[in-house]
């Protein structure tokens, strides 16, 4: 039966959804086309109207600075800070009574903040972050479950001008010591532990072995979550709650936002590549508040009236930019729950969509195929009714995942937003808007002002239907600035394959309509479920198993995660590769990397193909393991 099922494939077809009368005419942009060319005739004049509707402490002089390519700069003497615009504006209006946030545990506790409460909690935390000793470009490390504190500390690191780097609650001990390590980080936030897919996630601990693995940082603040048993170390460790309550976080409830040149970095995080270790994607005040304001209000039309739930994890870019920042530029109101979506039965997340009347729902193709699996009675039994637009986000949605969410969840009548865009971009680069023509499988075009093509080797545009690399060729201000404490890096890798282009480490195609379909990742990025892994960063936690002298891991594709992880490892001499052995290398890299990187199949063998100099040719292990021709295999030793 699953050989039969080619629906993984992102295949082009042209089947074209067009837009009912009535979602054009309550559109934010009720054209497109118009806008698209509008920007792209002077991108500068574009973004610049964008930044307006935001506010400054103090306006830009210049929009677009590219006079150190590929070290572009936004908005240039403007003076500002994210939080001005997330909460300090809303507070002096109507809005300080708005709900911002809507949080359900994994158990069914319910807790709200109005964009008041949210702040109030904000200016506190911010106070016990100072009374620390954290100021302006200190780093700090966020490791937490999905609950609301998660959005406090992002929030309150920022306000006072502080770096954040958010670290995946499901990344484990080697991850997470490498992340503290890098970004040498004074303080983490973590939690006692948090509730993953109805297993409780030990936070604290894995914070306990990571510290263990580096030098301390100077203290860790912990939430009490779950209310388990943890190790407080005295001098180091602090509670959150009783932090909180302290009299100088008490009264202090008045904390000034620090005043940020639109180019001070905002967050760093971590993302794998094709080689070592992951690299540190920065990202500054200015331009990215402007870039992920106004493409969330663009693509996914938000009004004042909305409830959003974009369902990715804080800890990821598509939670930075859609759950915590962009909606709370925009006024909205979030929806965040905290679980598993099959927790306790399959229709978790339509139950919720009807308690709490969502009108926008954004999530993955994962998520879809793996709900899809349960059948259409689940969201059968609920009233959707409230959804206006659904979306789609992380990898390639093919044809049939796409139109069960059309039909089953959108009721034939919500338009999905399918938005192309990176850890890097930090905003939509492609995506349609609820007025735009639908392919299924296709992210359609680019945003307004965004320029994309699809190139070949020598950096010349391909035919439409031909498959190419995916390349930027203009700057837009929500870009990665460089790669933190690697600005050759950031250069290298994004800057120099195509002089004047940034490399995006996708293949697609452009369709005759100019439409543009993903096909993969041309790197050693292997997005499993979604998330970003590199067969680099999980090699080397390979290695660190006593049984394994050498390592090469691959991603094939996978019915339901997309791709899956694929290892091929060479035994130490003295070691038998069997069945406990398995397993025990199994739950060796769920403990050192995390659950998400658990290999689907582990192979043991005598060899890898490897170049001459000794890199492992992972493009030969992947023909080879489907069946195909190994290509070009010249320089291949084996
Ligand atoms: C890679 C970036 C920023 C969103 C979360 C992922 C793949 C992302 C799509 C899409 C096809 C997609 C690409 C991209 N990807 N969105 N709509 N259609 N592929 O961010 O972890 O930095 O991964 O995700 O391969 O390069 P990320």
């Amino acid at each position: 039966m699953k050989e039969e099922k080619p629906s993984i494939q992102n295949t082009v077809t042209d089947d074209i959804y067009y837009p009912s009368a009535e979602v054009v005419a309550q559109a934010n942009v009720k054209d497109p086309e118009t806008v698209r060319k509008e920007a792209a005739n002077d991108i500068q004049a574009y973004w610049a109207k964008r930044a307006q509707e935001l506010e400054w402490y103090k306006k830009w002089d210049t929009v677009l600075d590219e006079s150190n390519k590929p070290f572009y700069q936004w908005f240039v003497g403007g003076k500002t800070n994210i939080v001005l615009n997330a909460l300090d504006r809303h507070v002096k209006t109507w809005r300080r009574n708005k709900l911002a946030l809507i949080w359900e545990s994994e158990k069914g506790e319910l807790r709200t903040m109005s964009y008041h409460a949210l702040n109030r909690e904000v200016c506190k935390f911010a106070n016990v972050l100072k009374s620390m000793g954290i100021s302006k470009g200190d780093r700090v490390t966020i490791y937490m479950p999905r609950i609301p504190e998660t959005l406090i500390a992002m929030l309150a690191t920022a306000k006072i001008g502080a770096v954040h780097s958010v670290v995946y609650g499901g990344f484990s001990v080697e991850a997470l010591h490498g992340r503290i390590e890098d970004s040498e980080s004074k303080v983490i936030i973590t939690a006692d532990g948090g509730n993953m897919n109805g297993k409780k996630i030990e936070l604290k601990k894995i914070v306990d072995e990571a510290l263990q693995r580096t030098g301390a940082p100077e203290n860790v603040v912990v939430v009490k979550h779950l209310g388990i048993d943890v190790n407080m170390e005295a001098g180091r460790d602090y509670w959150y709650h009783e932090l909180m309550a302290l009299p100088l976080t008490r009264n202090g409830l008045r904390c000034e936002t620090e005043v940020m040149d639109a180019e001070d970095p905002l967050f760093i995080l971590y993302t794998s590549g094709t080689t070592g270790k992951p690299k540190a994607i920065l990202h500054t005040h200015g331009g990215y508040q402007v870039g992920v304001y106004a493409t969330l209000k663009d693509v996914f039309d938000l009004k004042e009236e909305d409830r959003w739930w974009c369902t990715a994890d804080p800890g990821w870019i598509t939670g930075h930019s859609y759950i915590v920042y962009a909606p709370l530029i925009a006024g909205a109101t979030s929806f965040m729950y905290e679980g598993a979506p099959t927790f306790p039965y399959p229709d978790r997340w339509w139950t919720m969509i009807e308690k709490y009347g969502i009108t926008v729902f954004y999530s993955t193709p994962t998520a879809v195929r793996g709900l899809m699996r349960f059948g259409e009675a689940w969201p059968n039994r609920h009233d959707l009714s409230s959804l206006r637009l659904l979306g789609s986000v992380g990898e390639p949605i093919n044809p049939e995942a796409w139109r069960w969410f059309y039909k089953n969840i959108g009721k034939e009548k919500c338009p999905i937003m399918d938005t192309w865009w990176q850890t890097e971009t930090g905003m939509f680069m492609m995506a349609p808007m609820p007025a735009s023509p639908l392919k299924p499988g296709s992210a359609t075009k680019p945003y307004p002002g965004i320029e994309a093509d699809v190139v070949n080797e020598a950096g010349k545009s391909v035919a439409p239907g031909e498959e190419g690399f995916l390349v930027l060729k203009k700057p837009w201000p929500a870009m990665m600035r460089t790669i933190y404490k690697d600005p050759e890096r950031y250069e290298s890798t994004y800057w120099s394959k195509f002089p004047g282009m940034y490399f995006a480490g996708d293949s697609a195609r452009k369709d005759k309509d100019g439409y543009f379909w993903i096909i993969g990742r041309v790197d050693d990025v292997i997005k499993v479920s979604g998330y970003r892994l590199g067969t680099a960063e999980l090699e080397s936690a390979f290695i660190t198993h006593p049984a394994v002298a050498e390592a090469a891991v691959i991603g094939l594709p996978h019915e339901l995660k997309g791709m899956a992880i694929h290892a091929y490892l060479i035994l130490k001499a003295n070691h038998e590769p069997n069945e406990a052995l398995v397993e025990d290398l199994r739950k060796h890299i769920a403990h050192e990397m995390g659950p998400i990187a658990k290999p689907e199949k582990i192979e043991f063998v005598k060899s890898l193909p490897k170049t001459r100099s000794g890199k492992i040719m992972r493009r030969v292990l992947k023909a080879r393991a489907q069946g195909m021709s190994e290509g070009d295999i010249s320089t291949l030793e084996e």
